[in-house]
């Protein structure tokens, strides 16, 4: 299921003083203490094909978006997850086929995937 997201800008539009149209991060954070956290649960597979179905598509780019690895979002519970701004659309995902989605509908059409979305009151 998808929704339009609303943005007072024109659709396609750059948001002003943005240098991308949206940044995806990635929580590839890996713990060795024994904690729950993104890496044991397929998080560098998933940025990994994000980032080759974003370039595959001809999405990635200036004025375009931008795959990003990044540390703890402080909200491993829901983990693995990735966030899209400017959106701050928060995603959680399983495999391949999840992934190529949230490329597809969200990254490249601007439709929020919401069977992905983590729920509001999830964090560490
Ligand atoms: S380890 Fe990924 S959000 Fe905390």
């Amino acid at each position: 299921m998808t929704s339009t997201i609303s943005q007072d800008a024109a659709p396609g539009a750059i948001p002003a003083g943005s240098y991308y149209e949206r940044h995806i991060f990635f929580c590839l954070n890996q713990r060795s203490n024994g904690e729950n956290c993104c890496a044991d649960h397929g998080a560098q597979e998933g940025f990994d094909r994000c980032k080759s179905q974003v370039k595959a598509a001809g999405l990635s780019g200036p004025g375009k978006v931008r795959v990003n690895k990044a540390g703890c979002l402080d909200r491993c519970a829901a983990g693995p997850v990735a966030v899209v701004y400017p959106e701050a659309v928060w995603y959680t995902y399983v495999d391949a086929s999840d992934i190529d989605e949230i490329v597809e509908s969200h990254l490249k059409n601007g439709q929020i995937v919401e069977r992905l979305l983590i729920p509001a009151h999830m964090g560490r």
